[in-house]
């Protein structure tokens, strides 16, 4: 899951391409690098392990002149992180040098074939391969780079999005993508590369995203030229993106995650906008309009999705469950893509990502295709994979999340499942006038509950300290709130590296209960809902063992108190909208714990933003 940025133009490339990966940074982290055609011709290519900064301190003193030059960060899947796997990798000759993200499957069969023939690798990555082979292919069938290519990726089986440059060739790009994302950014007289539009923004509106199996000409002083693999000319289908740069910054905060945290009430506003009428009694979804009849005829509804969205999954089944009466599933993309499950016509697979590029989900999305259910995406990065490849769905719109921990987003994801099951029970009278009304009313209040429940973070940044010696911790939550339990243990997890576990609390007995002892602190999600004697049962019980408990309690609470070393008070809200309340201290003492022990909070070790790989 790399991030690839590009330009051809007349200005220095370098400084447009540091930028880029510095945007795209989410995307992986393990190294980075870059390939530049110098003024006198050459194609340099410079690479270093770890973060952009260590990219950039290398290049210092380094010729970084040239308008033409692609670049890369890393988050490696085939050979350790190291300068010699970066990106981008030279040819055998060092005429070529290419960009990837993804993962050539056969390459080590390809390998065995290249090095008969003679061609000595540098680097253990699959990637190397990909740029040998098309090296191998001009020079055997005396073809140019373009159609090289075009041969070279007939050959190949996996996922890609490539850039390659040609020393021979100054004043062009060949650019490609299979089941990666890449968009081309059309400016005056320079184009743009990126994985997404967020380095490209800045330059130009007008781009276009490469299509499975495209490969792109970028030449300058010449109109872009997207052609197929099978040499097919394609039709420029050139949109505008409409990116407000300042959401990208940090806007004024220490770190991304929390900036993403304290955005939540905004976001919450412009995911219902439009959606729910302004006398906040009444929700509508383009997509219950445009498909009615074939959601409403849904005799199961399957949820795939990974990490948070998963989480957020579970609140959806309950949700559409407890409200609209419909069976429901929720799958790990990962599981389901493999399982052979049983998915028939009559069920909606709706797929949850933030990303909408996470490569199991989108997998699930295809099988689920084909098994002829109908798609609905829940997804936040406009025009990604996913939702292209789904029949039909609702945005989050929570804006960019860069932070690896996902925090908006998953109050984005419940959100809209919420107003989706409410669409869906109100026409299927699975609730009362009375109820819907309620409901939807309550919700036009969440973004205000929201920043009542903020409000909370002086309390936990106080709180904090007292957790950074925990080597492992217990989230338990009941009905609605056991998702929360889960989503707090593995943001903890995350970015604290502090092993944590979510557990239904009266699950707790069966097993995790021998793990209590005054060292392990247990956070328990004890707001006012039908369970809440048993929660307080389940608090006792903790008790009893010596556990430390810190609660998330209702306001006017007093009971909790009693039994409880710290109360975290959250507003009151209908139960089954709990969990949009009830995750953010979840979220924030994540978020401290980890500041107070020192950690890259927004770039936690081994992970990235976007799992674009299996
Ligand atoms: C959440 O904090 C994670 N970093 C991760 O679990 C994430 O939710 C998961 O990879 C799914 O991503 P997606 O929503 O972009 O598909
Ligand atoms: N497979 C390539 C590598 O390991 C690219 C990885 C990716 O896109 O995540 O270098």
């Amino acid at each position: 899951m790399c991030g690839i940025v590009g330009y051809i133009g007349k200005k220095q490339a370098y400084p447009i391409l540091i930028k880029g990966l510095k945007r795209l940074e989410y995307r992986g982290y393990d190294s980075a690098g870059v390939a530049m055609i110098g003024e006198c011709g050459e194609l340099n290519v410079y690479k270093t392990k770890g973060k952009v900064d260590n990219l950039t301190e290398y290049c210092n003193d380094k010729d970084v002149s040239g308008c033409v030059g692609i670049a890369h960060t890393r988050w490696a899947t085939h050979g350790e992180p190291s300068a010699r796997n970066a990106h981008p990798h030279y040819s055998r000759s060092r005429n070529l040098a290419i960009i990837h993200n993804g993962i050539i499957e056969n390459y080590a069969d390809i390998k065995v074939r290249l090095q008969a023939e003679g061609v000595e690798f540098r680097s253990d990555t699959d990637t190397e391969v990909l740029v040998q082979l098309v090296e191998y292919i001009m020079e055997k069938k005396n073809l140019p780079l373009l159609e090289a290519v075009q041969v070279a990726l007939h050959q190949v089986i996996g996922a890609y999005a490539i850039a390659i440059l040609d020393r021979r060739e100054p004043r062009q790009i060949v650019a490609a993508r299979k089941q990666s994302p890449l968009v081309v950014g059309i400016g005056e007289d320079e184009f743009f590369l990126g994985s997404d539009a967020s380095p490209i923004v800045e330059y130009t509106d007008r781009v276009v995203y490469l299509e499975d199996g495209n490969i792109a000409l970028i030449r300058l002083d010449e109109e872009l030229r997207v052609i197929t693999i099978l040499g097919e000319e394609q039709e420029l289908k050139v949109k505008t993106v409409d990116i407000d740069l300042g959401q990208i910054e940090k806007g004024g905060y220490e770190h991304f995650m929390l900036k993403e945290i304290f955005e939540q009430p905004e976001c919450l506003m412009n995911c219902m906008r439009g959606r729910i009428n302004v006398e906040g009694n009444h929700v509508t979804l383009s997509a219950m309009i445009d498909h009615r009849q074939r959601l409403l005829g849904a005799k199961r509804i399957v949820m795939v999705a990974c990490g948070t969205s998963w989480h957020a999954g579970l609140v959806g089944k309950q949700l559409f469950e407890s409200l609209c009466g419909i069976p429901c599933e929720v799958e790990y993309a990962s599981e389901f893509r493999y399982r052979n499950p049983v998915v028939t016509k009559d069920d909606v697979v709706i797929a949850i990502s933030q990303s909408g590029e996470t490569a199991d989900t989108l997998a699930a999305v295809q099988l689920a295709k084909e098994r002829g259910a109908f798609i609905y995406g829940v997804c936040n990065a406009i025009g990604s994979s996913i939702p292209r490849a789904t029949d039909t769905g609702t945005y989050i719109h929570v804006g960019p999340e860069i932070g690896v921990a996902s925090t908006k987003a998953f109050t984005g994801q419940v959100a809209v499942l919420s107003m989706l099951a409410l669409c869906l029970a109100k026409e299927r009278g699975s609730v009362s006038d009375e109820q819907y009304g309620e409901m939807v009313k309550e919700l036009t209040l969440m973004p205000r509950k929201m920043e009542l429940a903020l409000k909370t973070n002086e309390q936990i940044r106080h709180l904090a300290p007292i957790f950074t010696y925990a080597k492992n911790c217990l989230y338990l939550g009941r009905g609605y709130n056991f998702p929360v339990a889960l989503e707090g243990a593995l943001k903890l997890k995350e970015i604290s590296y502090i092993h944590a576990e979510g557990y239904p609390a009266a699950e707790m007995k069966h097993g995790p209960i021998a793990l209590i002892d005054s060292e392990m602190p247990v956070f328990v999600i004890a707001t006012h809902d039908h369970l809440y004697e048993k929660v307080i049962s389940n608090i006792q019980e903790v008790r009893a063992r010596g556990g430390r408990v810190t609660a998330l309690v209702t306001e006017g609470d007093t009971r909790i108190q009693k039994y409880a070393d710290h109360v975290v008070t959250l507003p009151d809200t209908l139960e089954c909208f709990q969990p949009l309340l009830a995750s953010i201290p979840l979220q924030l003492l994540a978020y401290h714990i980890a500041v107070c022990k020192g950690k890259d909070v927004d770039r936690p070790r081994n992970l990235a933003k976007s799992v674009t790989v299996e």
